[in-house]
């Protein structure tokens, strides 16, 4: 292969793994493998400078597309959290307390337990130095300029606010992806008929993790302040710590509150298992901490987790309704998806009509018949899905479900290849959804950039035949 060939094989081929590593469904290939072609095309195009393409990964603003963040190791090893499932785990959590502590009075501070990703951020002298993920606890990934882009997060803490003689502390919280966002981004791509991010959270470690912090600035990610952290104590309850966060300009939820006993938590829990869902972000569960640092010494660490914090999770929102029908929807690729059209039912705060069933195997594996009454989840996912059948609602007069052999918009025959999961409709130049799809694909901002037109004008312009293909629309 001549080195213009090579140099044009290797910039689609990089830009093609970029685009599915941004969309946060994970690449074909390893980092390793990445940083390798991409150092290839670097020494090609020093080499040969007149065959460096316009759309060359290379040319990314900072000069580097290296899949690889800088591991830092955390000042404090970020720890995680028991979990109780019901009153009884948190009446034993509270008895482990109430002996630890031997005889004193003590208070708690219950939160919301956001559903993102737990991120440390660093201050010196009162400037964002870093920001840093989880990872394994001990040492996470410097990912300080996609965190520099949440506007709730100060980058520089006002000297009148830090405490006398503090040079550095860090903020750590929960960065999410509000559900507006969520939606907003899902909702491109449904327009363009490209997959849909299966929920806020992935698409929220997605995010922190992608290579331009112009794209990470562009779905409008945010933090919730939960723990305030020095190298000697500055403050003696984390009520005080949470109040010094807010005036210092962090976004901390207004929605904790100090109870004086396991009872008061267990109203909170119960408070919130329904208003939770009228909050800007998806919450799985609450996270219960003594109040007083001192205490919090006394009662110190397991190997994995503090003894004076635990979190309660709520069960997976679950609703039964009837199947009423399925359809079968066609995809830019010709795969086809299988979704279920329910009876409307109310389930964690929005009406459900349809659920996601994924493939043929997923229909044969829950047996489904049309009239079934099925339990439908919503374990943090947008879509539900189907889990069971209640069988003993089942009527002989039922219908099986039988996965069509043609397609249902062009009716060429199906094919199902080899090992895959997924139905097939090959008849790529003549299914109308997949030709619109592709032109869609072709024109969104990603690709050819074509503004001013939508999927409204496509379907306008493809039943009047004016375009068959995106080379049409020239
Ligand atoms: S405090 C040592 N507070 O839950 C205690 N964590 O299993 C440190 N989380 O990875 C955590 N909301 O990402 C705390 N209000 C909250 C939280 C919260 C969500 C997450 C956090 C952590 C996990 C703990």
């Amino acid at each position: 292969m001549n080195h213009q060939a090579r140099i044009n094989e290797l910039t689609d081929k990089l830009n093609y793994y970029s685009y599915q590593y941004y969309q946060g469904e994970g690449s074909d290939i390893s980092d390793f493998e990445f940083d390798q072609l991409l150092l290839e095309l670097g020494q090609l195009e020093q080499a040969y400078p007149a065959f460096v393409r316009e759309d060359s990964p290379t040319h990314r603003v900072g000069g580097t597309v290296s899949k690889a963040f800088e591991s830092v190791t955390h000042r404090f090893p970020m720890l995680s959290l028991g979990n109780t499932y019901n009153a009884q785990e948190l009446e034993d959590f509270d008895e482990r307390v109430r002996k630890g502590l031997e005889g004193q009075t003590y208070e708690y501070i219950c939160e919301l337990k956001f559903d993102g990703v737990a991120l440390a951020v660093w201050y010196e002298n009162g400037i964002l130095t870093r920001g840093v993920t989880r990872g394994d606890g001990v040492r996470g990934d410097d990912i300080t300029a996609n965190v520099k882009t949440i506007r709730t997060l100060p980058l520089k803490v006002d000297a009148s606010h830090i405490p006398e003689g503090l040079t550095s502390f860090e903020v750590r919280g929960e960065g999410f992806m509000p559900l507006s966002s969520f939606e907003f981004l899902n909702k491109e791509k449904e327009d363009i008929g490209e997959p849909l991010l299966a929920n806020p959270r992935n698409a929220a470690s997605g995010t922190f993790k992608m290579q331009d912090s112009a794209v990470v600035a562009r779905r409008k990610m945010d933090l919730y302040a939960y723990q305030f952290l020095a190298e000697s104590p500055v403050f003696k309850t984390h009520e005080e710590s949470l109040a010094w966060l807010q005036t210092a300009g962090f976004n901390v939820s207004p929605t904790w509150k100090k109870c004086g006993s396991i009872a008061e938590v267990i109203a909170y829990i119960q408070f919130w298992e329904e208003k939770r869902h009228e909050l800007p972000l998806n919450t799985d569960g609450i996270v219960i901490k003594l109040n007083s640092f001192e205490q919090r010494e006394q009662l110190g660490y397991t190997a994995k987790s503090p003894r004076w914090a635990i979190s309660f999770k709520y069960k997976a929102e679950a609703a039964i309704t009837t199947l009423e029908s399925i359809s079968y929807q066609v995809g830019r690729t010709g795969n086809i998806t299988p979704v279920a059209n329910l009876k409307p039912v109310l389930l964690a705060g929005t009406v459900v009509k349809r659920a996601s069933v994924h493939n043929a195997n997923e229909i044969e594996r829950l047996d489904l018949r049309i009239g079934d009454s099925v339990f439908v989840e919503k374990g943090g996912e947008i879509i539900p899905k189907i889990t069971s059948v209640d069988l003993s609602k089942r009527l002989s007069s039922f219908e099986p479900v039988h996965f069509p052999s043609h397609c249902p918009e062009c009716d060429s025959l199906l094919v199902r290849k080899e090992g895959e999961a997924n139905h097939y409709c090959l008849n790529e130049k003549g299914c109308p959804p997949q030709i619109k799809a592709k032109i869609e694909h072709f024109i969104q901002r990603k690709a050819m950039n074509i503004e001013n037109i939508g999927a409204e004008t496509i379907e306008a312009f493809y039943k009047r035949e004016l375009v068959k293909n995106p080379a049409d629309l020239y």
